[in-house]
C-alpha cells in the first residue's frame, strides 16, 4: 500500500547556487543536476536567467541549460525575472518559466530594482507570450508568509496576487517563505484559503529553515491538503537581497520524514544522501542537513566498545 503522493522539487542548482559566494564551475553545476535527476524529482529548478551583476553565481545560465541530460520525466524550470530573462530561457526550450516577484514591496525593489507594479507589468507581457508556446509558467511569489522589512504581508494581499496572476492563466504559484517567517498556523490558514479559493492552480510551498521551523511549517501545509514543495539539496539556498536570509527546507530531511510518515515522494533517499555528501566538496562549506551528520532513524550504532567489553 503506498501512501499520498508528494511532489517534490528540488531548487539547490538555483536557490542554492545563487548565494554561494565562490563560482561554481559549469561542469560540476552540470554533473550534479545530471545526478538529480535520476533521484526522482517531479520537477528541477535548474538555474535562474537573471542579471549577471544581480546574481553572478547564475551567469553561465545558458551553458548549464545547454549541457543537462534531461529526463523527460522531470520538468526543468528556471526563475525569470524580466522579459529579457524570459527571452534568453525560450532560447534554450525551458519546459517551465517560474516567474518571479515579491508580495511585499520592499523587497521587491531590493531584490528586482522594480516595484511590484513594474514587475506585475513585465510578467504579463511574458506570460502573453508564453501562452502561446508549449512552456507552461509558475509564479513564484516571494515574502508571502512575512518580509524581513515590512513583517507580516496580509494573507487577502497575497491572495490578491495570486488572484492577478490566475486571471492571466498560469498554470502553477508558489507560495515563497523567503526568510522562514512562517509559522504552522500561519501557514495552515494560508494553504487552506489558497487551496479553497484557486483549485485549478498548482499551488506550491517554498519554506526556508532560517528560524528551525520548515518541517514543522511543512506538516501544517500537508494537514491543509498542500502536496507539492520546493527543497534544496543539504538545506543551501537564500535570497542574497533579503537581509538574514538562509537555507530553504533541506531535501534529504523533508524525503526522510516523509518517508516515515508514509507519504509516496517517489525520492531514492539512498542516492539524495550520496548527492548531498558531494556539496561541501564543491562549495567549500558544511551542508546544514541533519540527515547527511545523523543518518537515518534506523541507520543503527554498534554497542560502544566499553559496554561490550565489559
Ligand atoms: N539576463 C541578463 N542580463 C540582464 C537581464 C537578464 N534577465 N536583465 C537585465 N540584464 C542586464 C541588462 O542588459 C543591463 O546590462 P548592461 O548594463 O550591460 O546594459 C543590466 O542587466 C541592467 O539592466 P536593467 O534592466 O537596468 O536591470 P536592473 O539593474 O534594474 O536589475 C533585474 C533588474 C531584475 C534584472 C535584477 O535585479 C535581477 O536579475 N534580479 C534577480 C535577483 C534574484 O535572482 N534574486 C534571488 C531570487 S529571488
Ligand atoms: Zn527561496
Amino acid at each position: 500500500m503506498s501512501g499520498k503522493r508528494i511532489y517534490i522539487h528540488e531548487v539547490a542548482p538555483r536557490d542554492g547556487f545563487q548565494n554561494e559566494a565562490n563560482f561554481i564551475d559549469t561542469d560540476a553545476k552540470v554533473a550534479l543536476i545530471d545526478h538529480l535527476s535520476w533521484c526522482g524529482f517531479a520537477k528541477i529548478e535548474a538555474t535562474s536567467f537573471t542579471s549577471p551583476k544581480a546574481i553572478p553565481a547564475l551567469r553561465d545560465a545558458e551553458a548549464v541549460m545547454h549541457r543537462i541530460k534531461r529526463d523527460p520525466e522531470v520538468v526543468y524550470t528556471v526563475l525569470v525575472p524580466n522579459v529579457r530573462g524570459a527571452e534568453r530561457a525560450l532560447s534554450c526550450s525551458v519546459d517551465e518559466v517560474n516567474l518571479v516577484m515579491s508580495v511585499s514591496e520592499s523587497h521587491n525593489r531590493s531584490n528586482l530594482k522594480m516595484t511590484r507594479e513594474q514587475s506585475f507589468a513585465q510578467l504579463s507581457d511574458i506570460i502573453r507570450v508564453v501562452k502561446s508556446t508549449d512552456v507552461t509558467i509558475n509564479v513564484s511569489l516571494s515574502t508571502a508568509m512575512g518580509c524581513p522589512m515590512e513583517g507580516d504581508i496580509r494573507q487577502d494581499e497575497v491572495l490578491g496576487w495570486v488572484q492577478r496572476f490566475a486571471d492571466l492563466g498560469v498554470d502553477g504559484v508558489t507560495l515563497c517563505d523567503t526568510t522562514g517567517m512562517a509559522y504552522p498556523t500561519q501557514v495552515g490558514t494560508l494553504c487552506k484559503a489558497a487551496l479553497r479559493r484557486f483549485a485549478e492552480l498548482e499551488i506550491t510551498l517554498h519554506f526556508h529553515n532560517t528560524r528551525g521551523m520548515a518541517l514543522a511549517n511543512t506538516l501544517s501545509a500537508l494537514a491543509a491538503g498542500i502536496d507539492r514543495f520546493d527543497a534544496s539539496l543539504g538545506g543551501l539556498g537564500g535570497c542574497p537581497y533579503a537581509p538574514g536570509a538562509s537555507g530553504n527546507i533541506c531535501t534529504e530531511d523533508l524525503a526522510h520524514m516523509l518517508e516515515l510518515e508514509g507519504y509516496d515522494t517517489n525520492l531514492d533517499l539512498t542516492a539524495l544522501l550520496s548527492a548531498s555528501a558531494m556539496l561541501p566538496g564543491l562549495i567549500g562549506h558544511d551542508v546544514p542537513s541533519q540527515i547527511l551528520k545523523a543518518g537515518r532513524r534506523l541507520d543503527l550504532h554498534s554497542m560502544p566498545s566499553n559496554v561490550v567489553n565489559a
